[in-house]
C-alpha cells in the first residue's frame, strides 16, 4: 500500500482511543460478534481485537457472503469450529442467515442465560458488542438485524455516553462497536486486499498498479474465471499485459492504437467488487498459517 494511504487514513491515536472505550464496556457484554469480510477474512480483520477483548466469547459473521466463493466459505467456517469460535455467512444485503446468528449466538452463550437464570436474573438479555473495521458492512447488519423493530439506539444509565444500543427481541441486545476498528493497515497486501474490495477510496491509490496486483491473485487462485470473463487466450504474459489484453477486448484504445490501461483498471475493479468475474475469495485458511 502506498504511505499516502497510511497518512490519509490511519492515525494510531484512534485506535489507542477506540481501545480504551472498548475495555470499558467490556464489564458489561456477554459477548462479541466479529464482522468480517468473507471475501478476505484475514484483511478485514483488526489486529488487536483478541488481545482487546480478552477471554469474551466471540463469534465471527462471514458478512458478503453473496459474493465470496461459497467452498471457501465453508472451509473458513469449518477453521473458525475447529477453533470452538462460531461462525456463520451472512448476506446483510438480502438478510440471509441473519436467523442463524441469532440462533447461534443464543446457543453460543447458553450458559450464561442459564447462569441468569440461576441467580433469579429472568429476562435479563444477552448484551453482544458488534465489532467490525470500517465498510465490512456493520449498519447494514445492524440494521437488518434490528427489522421492523426499527433500530433502536439507547443510551444506558452507568455506561460511558453515546453508546448505541439496539434491542433486538428479549432475549437480546446489540451494542454498536464504541468506536472505529481499523485493519492492520502498516501491512501492504493488507491495504491492497482492502483496496480491491472498493473498502479504501481509489482516489488515494495508483489504480493501474492495483489492477496489475488483482490480476496476478486472480491468475493464481480463480484463472479460469479470468479467463472466461475477458475471454482471454491465456494467462502466460506479464500482469500488466494481460491488463492490456483485457482492454483491448474492450476496445479501450487511445490515439495510435495504445490499450488505455487506466480505463481498463477501473473498468476491472469495478467488475471485480461487482462480482461480474465471480464469486471470489482471496484469503485461503491456509494462507492463515
Ligand atoms: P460499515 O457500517 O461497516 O462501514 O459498512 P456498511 O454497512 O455501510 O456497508 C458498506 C457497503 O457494503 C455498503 O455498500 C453495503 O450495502 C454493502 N454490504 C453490506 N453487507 C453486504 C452484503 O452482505 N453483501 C453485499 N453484496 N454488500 C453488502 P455501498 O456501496 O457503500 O452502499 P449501497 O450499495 O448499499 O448503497
Amino acid at each position: 500500500m502506498s504511505s499516502e494511504m497510511q497518512h490519509i487514513q490511519w492515525f494510531p491515536g484512534h485506535m489507542t482511543k477506540t481501545r480504551r472505550k472498548i475495555e470499558e464496556v467490556l464489564p458489561i457484554i456477554d459477548a462479541v460478534a466479529e464482522i468480517v469480510d468473507a471475501r478476505i477474512p484475514l484483511s478485514s480483520r483488526n489486529p488487536d481485537l483478541a488481545d482487546i477483548i480478552k477471554d469474551k466469547p466471540l463469534m465471527i459473521l462471514l458478512n458478503k457472503c453473496d459474493m465470496a466463493d461459497p467452498a471457501q466459505t465453508a472451509l473458513w467456517i469449518e477453521h473458525y469450529k475447529n477453533q470452538g469460535i462460531a461462525a456463520v455467512p451472512v448476506d446483510c444485503k438480502t438478510g440471509k442467515g441473519i436467523g442463524n446468528f441469532k440462533e447461534k449466538i443464543k446457543d453460543t452463550l447458553a450458559d450464561k442465560l442459564e447462569q441468569y437464570r440461576a441467580k433469579g436474573m429472568v429476562g435479563k438479555p444477552l448484551r453482544v458488542m458488534v465489532v467490525g473495521i470500517p465498510n465490512v458492512g456493520k449498519s447494514t447488519f445492524i440494521n437488518r438485524i434490528a427489522g421492523n423493530n426499527k433500530a433502536k439506539a439507547e443510551n444506558r444509565p452507568g455506561v460511558t455516553r453515546g453508546n448505541q444500543w439496539v434491542t433486538i427481541d428479549k432475549q437480546l441486545e446489540l451494542l454498536d462497536t464504541p468506536g472505529v476498528l481499523w485493519p492492520k493497515f502498516e501491512d501492504q497486501t493488507v491495504g491492497e486486499r482492502l483496496a480491491f474490495t472498493g473498502a479504501v477510496k481509489d482516489a488515494v491509490l495508483d489504480i493501474e498498479l492495483l489492477a496489475v496486483r488483482l490480476i496476478e491473485n486472480l491468475k493464481e487462485s480463480y484463472p479460469q474465471l479470468l479467463t472466461d470473463r475477458y475471454n482471454l487466450t491465456s494467462l502466460e504474459d506479464e500482469p500488466y499485459d494481460i491488463l492490456c489484453a483485457i482492454g483491448k477486448k474492450r476496445g479501450m484504445v487511445i490515439r495510435g492504437g495504445q490499450t488505455d490501461t487506466e480505463r481498463a483498471a477501473v473498468m476491472l475493479l469495478e467488475e471485480y467488487r461487482n462480482c461480474k468475474i465471480g464469486r471470489i475469495t482471496l484469503e485461503r485458511v491456509c494462507d492463515n498459517a
